[in-house]
Formats: structure tokens, sequence, C-alpha cells
């Protein structure tokens, strides 16, 4: 007899049903992850990566044409830094038009087919959002300049002086100078925290709001599976305009010190993170966030109170510790791992210092390249990796102040000598200008080019390039990797970092010789459950070995192995 179904048991039915089909579009896994959890992501300078027309600056058939490298390498989507209109005063962060493509880089048909190229490698899309600012030269500050009463007036944030000659506040940019700028014509200042060619848009203003939403379902709809989001932490100040309270001494410009209190940080901040994170949902899309935090509680409110903001709010904490430290390593996962958010790792990006000199000791460089790789990629957590950084890049800074091209490298020179260093071009092989141009490149390649490129170090099995590989490999095809708690071992050890990555009763364990001298370690693994454990080598350096669970490593040596009951 067929059984009727009750009212309850229905509803309950169609709610699996639906929640099964939302399951899907996220693409969840068993353990609920989702495919940014399981991702490798990798930054793209795009003027830096490869050049297809040969006019010095890279483009986006450039990109394009290394999809074959890139699903090799083992990367899931790559962030390509702002490749929309600009003046290029801040390298594309300064945007004159969100929804196209720079002429530079190519044409909205060439973004279609790296999508489509990216899509055929496995490898997604995701767009830089500068959404604090935008340039001088989009057509909304332009009208918004053009009179007091113009629409765009609101977009931007204008106000009165305090007196002649004397701007609103004492609020300074981080580029150096004042963050206000006069406009002679209306005899109003208008505020940015950047340079003075990216004013700070009025996110105070619906209006605002509105069209940067729009700008993001422009982007999903033509296949952008996430966005950077740019300076996030900049988007509101004090409607008031205090001014900040000064610090002692001065910064790299020669500009009074202040606590950006009323400037920075604002909680409205997490209200546009919700707005934008409600849309990016709608095309299961990932938002990163450059969000540099004080401290981890800074950093956990990013997530949004109920997982409602940043998926992916940046860890820059690696980024500050440049010592290899294994308690202060230790110190810093146990902060973001216990947190409860998803980790995301970070070792260098287009404004830091590249970690291959960062790490590096000046001897053992490439032993330590690999080590960090080793090492934050097998970590909880989604980790973004900086192109070049998987062959050993090393920073190529300018000598002189007349070969400097970031503008913050010119006023702020010689205290502050730019960003030009970690921006330089991809090393593809040891051609002229190591492949990435045939005609002289915007920034010069370092001699290491010769060694340190993707053609000679794929043919060399011990290269920086293979070891990202191997681990990149193991990262996406090991359980315990993609899935496993994160457990610290031997929490004495002042050389090598340990630590165990489990999963159903499965484990890796990494251990990492932090420093320049052989070393071994014995785990007592029985205590975490693997009682007779042994060790089976995954990812090794050459003179690194197991023995039941004592681990010897060499100076700077990587052990990876699987354990085994
Ligand atoms: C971010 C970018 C940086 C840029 C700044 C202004 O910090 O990473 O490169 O100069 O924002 O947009």
């Amino acid at each position: 007899m067929a059984k009727r179904f009750s009212p309850i048991l229905s509803f309950l039915l169609v709610l699996g049903c639906s929640l099964s089909i939302v399951a899907q579009t996220k693409s969840t896994d068993a353990e609920g992850h989702q495919w940014w959890q399981h991702a490798v992501f990798y930054e793209i300078y795009p003027r830096s990566y490869a050049d297809s027309n040969n006019d010095g600056i890279g483009d986006l058939k450039g990109i394009t044409s290394k999809m074959a490298y890139l699903h090799d390498l083992g990367v899931d989507a790559i962030w390509v830094s702002p490749c929309f209109p600009s003046p290029q005063v801040d390298f594309g962060y300064d945007v004159s038009d969100y929804e196209n493509i720079d002429p530079m880089y190519g044409t909205l048909a060439d973004f279609d087919r790296m999508v489509a190229e990216g899509k055929k490698h496995g490898v997604r899309i995701i767009l830089d959002f500068v959404v604090n600012h935008s340039s001088d030269q989009h057509q909304w500050f332009i009208d918004s300049k053009s009179s007091r009463t113009t629409p765009h007036r609101d977009w931007y944030i204008w106000r009165d002086g305090k007196g002649p000659g004397q701007p609103p506040n004492n609020w300074i940019s981080i580029f150096g100078g004042s963050a206000w700028k006069l406009d002679p014509a209306t005899g109003q200042y208008y505020y940015h925290f950047f340079y003075a060619e990216q004013p700070d848009l009025n996110w105070r203003n619906p209006a605002v709001e509105k069209a940067m939403l729009d700008i993001n379902r422009w982007w999903y709809k033509r296949g952008v599976s996430g966005f950077r989001l740019d300076a996030v932490d900049t988007l509101f100040e004090d409607p008031k305009l205090t001014d900040d309270p000064v610090l002692p001494g001065t910064n790299k410009q020669g500009d009074p010190n202040l606590e950006n209190k009323y400037n920075t940080k604002f909680p409205e901040v997490h209200d546009v993170l919700q707005k934008l994170r409600k849309v990016a949902d709608e095309s299961d899309a990932v938002l990163i966030g450059e969000t540099w935090t004080a401290d981890i509680n800074e950093l956990n409110q990013y997530y949004g109170e109920h997982s409602n903001e940043l998926q992916m709010p940046m860890d820059f904490m690696f980024t500050m510790v440049n010592t290899l430290s294994p308690p202060e390593f230790r110190r810093q996962i146990a902060a973001v791992d216990e947190a409860g958010g998803w980790p995301v790792y970070v070792i260098g990006n287009h404004d830091i210092v590249r970690s291959y000199n960062r790490y590096g000791d000046g001897k053992n460089n490439d032993a330590i390249a690999k080590l960090m790789g080793a090492f934050y990629l097998t970590l909880r957590g989604t980790p973004i990796m900086y192109y070049g950084e998987e062959i050993g890049m090393e920073n190529n800074d300018p000598k002189r102040k007349e070969d400097v091209k970031d503008p913050i490298g010119r006023t702020g020179w010689p205290q502050e000598i730019g960003r030009d260093g970690e921006r330089t071009p991809m090393q593809w092989n040891t051609d002229t200008n190591a492949g990435f141009s045939k005609k002289d490149p915007w920034l010069p390649v370092p001699l290491s080019y010769k060694t340190h490129n993707v053609a000679t170090e794929s043919k060399d099995p011990d290269s920086v390039l293979n070891m990202y590989k191997k681990v990149l490999a193991l990262r996406h095809t090991n359980k315990a990797l993609l899935e496993g708690s994160y457990t610290a071992l031997n929490d004495n050890d002042a050389n090598i970092m340990s630590y165990l990555r489990s999963y159903k009763g499965k484990a890796v364990l990494v251990a990492l010789n932090m420093s320049a001298s052989p070393q071994k370690a014995t785990f007592n693994l029985a205590e975490k459950g693997f009682a007779s454990a042994d060790l089976k080598s995954l990812v090794a350096t050459p003179q690194s070995s197991a023995k039941g669970t004592e681990v010897t490593l060499e100076p700077f040596g990587v052990f990876i192995a699987d354990v085994t009951k």
C-alpha cells in the first residue's frame, strides 16, 4: 500500500532537496568545504607576467598563454591585479573605468578568452576590486569636480578648508603629504588616503554603494570567480573629521607619524562587506580581503559574525615574521588556526619585499625558498602565492632614484625606495629579458634569471620549482592535507618546525629544519593516536630521512611523510 507523506515530511524533503541543490551549486565536499578551501591561489601582476605583443608590458593574452603552466604547477585560481583602464599613477590601482580592460592589457574579448582558457585548464579568474577610491580621471570624479551641485559631487569626500590654505584636518596620505587636495575651481578640498590621483569614494552615499555592487554583478556574469578587495579598512572615515592623534617621529615620506584612528577601520566597513558577500554568494564566488590587521581578533572580525563577510581575509602576520623562527611561527599559526575561520596564508605580494629575500640568509636562499613553500602550502587553510615565488625570484631594487617607477619610491627616496623590486618580469627562460618580452621590459630583470627561470628549473629535479610542484601535487590529492586538522609537534624545538595534519585516522607529518645545521627529532606519535607509527616519505629534500619516528634533516631540510600505523 502506498504510504502518504505527511505535510511535514514533504516539507522536509523539499527542504532537503533545495539544501542539496544549494550545496551542489556551492560545490561543498563531505566536510562542508567549498571550492576555494581546496584551491591554491596565485597572484599575477599583469604588467610583469608575460608580454604577448612585445611592448615591454605584460598583457592578458600573455597570461592566457600560460594557463597550461599554471595548471601543471598546481594553481587553481589566479588573482589578476588591476587590469582596468587607468592612468597608471599607481599601476592600475587608480581605476578610470571599472567595466573595461586597459588597452595596454588588451580588450574585453581578450578577457573572455582568458576566462575560457582558464576554464579549460581548471584555473579560475579573480579580479582586484579597488573599493576605496577611483582614479581622478574616472567620469564620476570628473563630474564630481565640475561643480558643487553636480549629481556626482557627493560621490567623493569634499569639505571646506579650516581657513585660507588650511586643509580640513591633519590627516595625511600614506603615500605622502596631506590627505586633502584643494580644487581651486570649486574652492573645496577632496580627500585621498592614497595618491591625490586616487580620490576616496564616499561609501556613505547609497548611489556609490549601488554602483559598486552592480560592478561586481557585471563581472560575475562575465565569468569571474571572485574578487580581491583592495584596502578594505580605508572605506570609511569619521564624518566629523576629528584630527588623528600625532605620534612621535616621522615616517619614510618625512610626514609626522599619526595613529589612523579617525580614518581607518570603521565598523561600517562590515556592513559593506556583508552586502558584497550577498552578491558574491549569488555566483558561488569568493571574496579575498587585503586585511592588514594588528592582531588575530581584528582579523577574525573580517569573517563576519555569522560568516557573512570575507571568506578569505588574508593573514599577513606571516609576512611580518622575517626570520625562520619555529616558536614564532607556531604562535602565529595557533592563533589563526584556533580563531574559528578558515586561515589564508600569504608570504609575499606586490607591496612587500619578496619572500626569497625576506627569509633568505644570503647563502642558502634556494633551500630556504623550498622550505617556505613546503611549509605554508601544507598548512590547514588556503595559500595565496605570488608569481615567481615558485622559482625563487628575488627582489631587484632600483639603485638610483632616476630608475624608480613607483611614485612613493621617488617621493620617499632613499628611505622609501618603492615597490619596483618585487614587481619585476616573470623569469621564463634564459632568452633576452628572461623570455618575458622581446622589448626592454618596463622594469629590469635581475641577473639571477640565468639560473632562476621556469625552463631551467623544470629540468632540475632539485629546483625550487620542482619542490613547489611536488608539494602542490601532494596537497591536491592527500586528504589529510586537504581536510585535516593541524596539531603542532615538539613545541619546545627551537630549530625544527613540525606538525601533523590528521583526518579520519590518517595523518601527514611535516618536519622542517629552520636552521643551517643538520638536526634530528623524535616524535611521540602514540600520544597523538598513532601507536607504533612509521613514517613513509612523501616529499623530502635529498639528505632528509626517517627511521621509525626519528627524523634526520639536512640544513633547511624538508621531510613530509605519511604516518602509517
Ligand atoms: C593596496 C594595493 C597597493 C596600492 C594601494 C592603493 O594596498 O595592494 O598596491 O598601492 O592599495 O590602491
